[in-house]
C-alpha cells in the first residue's frame, strides 16, 4: 500500500541533520519538515534572525534556510510535539566513541539513538516509519526495532501505532555538504518493507534520478556506510604513508598521487597528503568496524583497518615532533602561528581535527601559539584544547615576550598580525584564504630564522622561498633538498 509522508520530524539538529533537512524541505515544499533537538542553543541558533549566527557553516545552507524556514523547515525543542504528528522520524542525533565500559574507546555509544527510539515509541501516533541517519554500528536498526516494538501493548493498540525501520545512511561531506546533499552519488536505502522503503524512495525522487536510488537489505545498508569511510580514511592512511617516504627519498607525493590517481582502477581522489584525517566520522567508524571485527571472531580484520587509524595517529605526532626538531629541538619560548583549527576547510566543525592534536602536542612542549581560523571562534579552540586563551579579548598583544606565554595561546582574527614576531607558521588546514598569503609582507614581521610548515600542500612554494623564509611541505622531498 502506498505511505504518504507530510510531516517528517528529524530528531538532532547537527551538522547531519540540519543541513538534510533543510535540502529535504527545499525540494519538497509539500512536506512540514521539523528539526528537533534537547540543545536549546543550538535550536535558538537555526533560528537566530542573522544567518550569520548559524549554528553550522556550510557554503549554500543560508540561502535554502532564508527560503524554508518559517515555511515549510522547523527547528524546535518540542520533540514529543512533533514526533506525535510524524509520518517519518529520522534519527539524526551523535553517536560517538564510547570512553568507559564495554567496548570502550572502539564501539559507539548508542544512547542518544536509544532514546530517540524511546521517545518515538511512546509519543508516536498511527504508522511511523523510522529512519536511521546516524552512522551507526551494524545490527542497530534491530535495536531501534526492539525498543519500539516493546511499547506498552495496550498502548500500541489504542492508538494504532505500528513502525518500520529503514537504514539511510548519509554520504555527505561538510564543507560541501548541501552539494552532496542535492547531487548525491547514490543514496541507500535499507528496510524490509517495501512500501516504506517506496515512501522515502519518492521523497529523494523529488531531485534525485531513479538509478541513484538503491535498495538493499538493512544490513548491508549499514555496513555499506561504515565501508565506504572506512575505504576513504584508508586511502589517507596509504597516500600519508606515502608521503613520508617521499620525504625521506626526495620524492613528491604530489606527483606520485597524480600518476597513480590517472590509472583508472584507483582514480584521483582522496588522494591529498596531509597532517592526517579528522572529523566525526572516519575514526569513529572505523573502530567500529574493528569492534565488529573481534566481535565476530576476526581479529585478521580488526587488525586490518585498526592499522589505519594508527598511521593517522602516527602521522598527526610525526608532524608536531618534525616541527620541535627543526625549530633546534625545543619550541619552548617560542611563538608559532597556527593556520586553520576546523578539521577541514569550508566548514566549522573543529572534531578530531588534526589541528587539535598537533597544537595540543606543541603547547606540551612549550610553545606559545597564536591560532587563526576564518570560521572556528576562540571559545570553541577553548573548550577544545580545555584551556582558557591568554588574552580573553581576541586582541592579542602581537609584541609581547612569548618567554612570559610557555604552553598558552592565544586567539587571533587577522593572519598577518598572527605571524608577527613568530619563528614559525604551521598551515594545518586548506583555507583558501591561507594559500593567497603575501609573504613578503609577512616575512618582514617575523623572528629569523622564520620557517613556514605547509602541512596540506597549499602554499606557493617559489613566493615563499623568494621570501627568503624556511620552507617544508608535507610528501615533498624535493623541496627539502632545495635548501
Ligand atoms: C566523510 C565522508 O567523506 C562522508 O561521505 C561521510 O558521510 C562522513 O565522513 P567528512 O569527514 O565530512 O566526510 O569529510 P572528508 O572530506 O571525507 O574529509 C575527512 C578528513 O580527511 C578531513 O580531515 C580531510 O582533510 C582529510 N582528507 C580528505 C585528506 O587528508 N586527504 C584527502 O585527500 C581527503
Ligand atoms: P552529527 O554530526 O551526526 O549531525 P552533531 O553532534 O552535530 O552530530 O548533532 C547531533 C545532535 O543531536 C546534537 O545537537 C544533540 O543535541 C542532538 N541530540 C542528541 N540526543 C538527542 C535526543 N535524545 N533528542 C533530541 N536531540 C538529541
Amino acid at each position: 500500500m502506498k505511505i504518504c509522508i507530510r510531516n517528517i520530524c528529524c530528531i538532532g539538529a547537527g551538522y547531519v541533520g540540519g543541513p538534510t533537512m533543510a535540502v529535504i524541505a527545499d525540494y519538497c515544499p509539500n512536506i512540514k519538515v521539523a528539526v528537533v533537538d534537547v540543545n536549546k542553543n543550538r535550536i535558538d541558533l537555526w533560528n537566530s534572525k542573522d544567518l550569520d549566527d548559524l549554528p553550522i557553516y556550510e557554503p549554500g545552507l543560508k540561502k535554502i534556510i532564508e527560503r524554508c524556514r518559517g515555511k515549510n523547515l522547523f527547528f524546535s525543542t518540542s520533540i514529543n510535539e512533533y514526533i506525535e504528528s510524524a509520518d517519518m522520524v529520522f534519527i539524526s542525533v551523535n553517536t560517538p566513541t564510547k570512553k568507559t565500559g564495554i567496548g570502550a574507546g572502539k564501539a559507539s555509544d548508542l544512547k542518544w539513538v536509544e532514546a530517540s527510539a524511546r521517545q518515538v515509541a511512546k509519543f508516536s501516533k498511527g504508522n511511523t516509519i523510522v529512519v536511521e541517519k546516524s552512522t551507526l554500528p551494524v545490527k542497530t536498526a534491530e535495536v531501534i526495532k526492539e525498543i519500539l516494538e516493546s511499547t506498552d501493548p495496550i498502548q500500541k493498540v489504542k492508538e494504532q501505532k505500528s513502525f518500520h525501520v529503514l537504514s539511510n545512511p548519509e554520504f555527505l561531506a561538510e564543507g560541501s555538504a548541501i552539494n552532496d546533499l542535492q547531487k548525491p552519488d547514490r543514496i541507500l536505502i535499507g528496510g524490509e518493507s517495501k512500501d516504506a522503503i517506496m515512501a522515502l524512495h519518492e521523497i529523494y525522487r523529488n531531485w534525485v534520478p531513479e538509478e541513484k536510488i538503491l535498495h538493499t537489505n538493512i544490513w548491508s545498508s549499514e555496513l555499506a556506510k561504515l565501508t565506504a569511510n572506512a575505504f576513504l580514511a584508508q586511502r589517507i592512511s596509504s597516500i600519508n604513508s606515502i608521503g613520508a617516504l617521499c620525504e625521506a627519498t626526495g620524492a613528491d607525493v604530489r606527483e606520485v598521487a597524480r600518476a597513480i590517481g590517472s590509472d583508472k582502477r584507483i582514480g584521483s581522489r582522496f588522494l591529498d597528503s596531509g597532517p592526517g584525517f579528522g572529523g566525526s566520522c572516519f575514526k569513529k567508524d572505523i573502530l567500529n568496524l574493528v569492534y565488529l571485527s573481534n566481535h565476530f571472531g576476526l581479529p585478521e580484520v580488526a587488525n586490518f583497518w585498526e592499522s589505519v587509524v594508527s598511521l593517522n595517529n602516527w602521522n598527526q605526532n610525526r608532524l608536531s615532533t618534525l616541527i620541535v626538531k627543526t625549530l633546534f629541538g625545543t619550541v619552548s619560548s617560542k611563538k608559532i602561528c597556527i593556520l586553520g583549527f576546523s578539521f577541514k576547510a569550508n566548514t566549522n566543525d573543529t572534531r578530531d581535527s588534526a589541528a587539535l592534536n598537533i597544537c595540543k602536542n606543541l603547547l606540551e612542549e612549550g610553545a606559545y601559539l597564536i591560532i587563526h581560523d576564518p570560521k572556528v571562534g576562540s571559545k570553541q579552540i577553548e573548550l577544545d584544547l580545555n584551556l582558557k586563551p591568554v588574552i580573553e579579548s581576541e586582541d592579542v598583544e602581537y609584541e609581547s615576550d612569548p618567554s612570559q606565554y610557555e604552553g598558552k595561546w592565544s586567539y587571533s582574527r587577522e593572519v598577518y598580525k598572527a605571524c608577527n614576531r613568530a619563528d614559525a607558521i604551521v598551515v594545518l588546514t586548506e583555507w583558501e584564504m591561507y594559500s593567497d598569503l603575501n609573504w613578503e609582507i609577512v616575512a618582514k614581521s617575523m623572528r629569523s630564522p622564520a620557517w613556514v610548515f605547509d602541512s596540506r600542500s597549499i602554499v606557493n612554494s617559489k613566493k615563499v622561498l623568494k621570501a627568503k623564509l624556511n620552507f617544508w611541505r608535507v610528501g615533498d622531498g624535493a623541496i627539502q633538498k632545495k635548501r
